[in-house]
């Protein structure tokens, strides 16, 4: 078994090499991230590469030394009616490695405009979505040093942030964001900076965000939030405003406790008994999950006790938690 992963990763790797070797060569990989100002430094740091536009180019370099099943394994390769082809043709390749530094898996972006705009590798014995974080690996030392990851939505927004000094940047890959994710990266640093898209698909992000986080922050922990204007993702408004501009955003990033109350607010009549019930109904199942925050939630009900114009202790009692006065 352990041989086995080992082989796969060894097989990511040569593929990753042959990406980044095709990048050299294509005009149009090379233009796409010129046009996207990612530098040559930066496309290094992150391997990036290019898969040619072609069904067989894998079978070139792989075809004698490793079998179908391998290449299929590792989800670089599509076998189909007896007839074998490459997953990845014609796209920018961002590999996704683990926190040793092995490739375990590609996202892959269309040259321009087309669907779907990203491919990724399938789920593999060595590759889980999961639980994967993209950039914990090339941001290692900058996290270390800043004492914070900032989550953001996608590749280009880490490779970007990277490039504009704040090397703490990572992503979830492909999917939302989970629990899994969130404890491995507060297993590392105290501070997470929620930072997605400025679109409604980023504000709802970062409502779950929010979600997966409770259940997880200690009372030492923190997580605060970024709401990006709605045109703009991490990647286009650096490059519209410049890294002074993200670095204001990081500045006026929201504290958990500031977002978990205006997200419950928004649509909510709050100047009525029924809208703040409202309120309470939904904020009481997120309190309850805060099992590791007891101070973080006694003082967040302090906090909405004000909104609801009720008092903690009776909102302690009204959602079946024990309040403590001193607290
Ligand atoms: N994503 C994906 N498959 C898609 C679209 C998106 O896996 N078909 C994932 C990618 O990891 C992507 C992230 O979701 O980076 C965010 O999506 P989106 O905001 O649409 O893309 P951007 O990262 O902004 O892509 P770009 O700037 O290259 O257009
Ligand atoms: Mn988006
Ligand atoms: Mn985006
Ligand atoms: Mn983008
Ligand atoms: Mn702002």
């Amino acid at each position: 078994r352990r041989e086995r992963s080992e082989s796969l990763s060894d097989l990511m790797l040569k593929a990753q090499n042959f990406y980044i070797a095709e990048l050299a060569k294509s005009q149009i990989g090379l233009s796409y991230l010129k046009e996207r100002q990612i530098s040559e430094a930066t496309r290094q740091k992150f391997g990036l590469g290019y898969s040619p536009d072609n069904w067989q180019a894998l079978e070139a370099v792989f075809g004698e030394k490793y079998s179908s099943k391998a290449l299929e394994d590792c989800g670089l390769v599509i076998t189909k009616d007896g007839h074998r082809y490459d997953r990845f043709r014609g796209r920018v390749m961002f590999p996704i490695r683990n926190p040793r530094g092995q490739v375990i898996g590609f996202g892959a972006r269309v040259i321009g405009k087309g669907e779907p705009k990203y491919l990724n590798s399938p789920e593999t014995d060595i590759f889980k979505k999961g639980q994967e974080v993209y950039g914990l690996w090339e941001g290692r030392e900058a996290i270390r040093k800043a004492g914070r990851a900032i989550v953001c939505e996608g590749y280009m927004d880490v490779i970007q942030l990277s490039q504009a000094g704040f090397g703490e940047a990572v992503a979830a890959l492909g999917t939302a964001i989970g629990e899994a994710h969130i404890r491995k990266l507060f297993k590392i640093v105290p501070q997470i900076i929620f930072s997605f898209d400025g679109d409604d698909a980023g504000r709802h992000a970062a409502r779950r965000a929010l979600e997966q986080a409770l259940p997880v922050i200690t009372d030492t922990q923190e997580a605060r939030f970024i709401l990006l204007p709605p045109e703009h993702d991490p990647d286009s408004l650096i490059k519209a405003e410049g890294s002074e501009a993200y670095e204001r955003e990081i500045q006026h990033s929201f504290p958990l406790s500031t977002f978990f109350i205006d997200s419950l607010k928004a649509g909510k009549s709050m100047g009525t008994p029924e809208g703040r019930s409202q309120f309470l109904a939904e904020a009481k199942p997120l309190l309850l999950s805060m099992k590791e925050a007891p101070v973080l939630r006694q003082q967040l009900i302090g906090s909405i006790g004000l909104v609801v114009r009720m008092e903690p202790a009776e909102i302690c009692s009204l959602i079946g938690i024990p309040f403590a006065a001193a607290a």
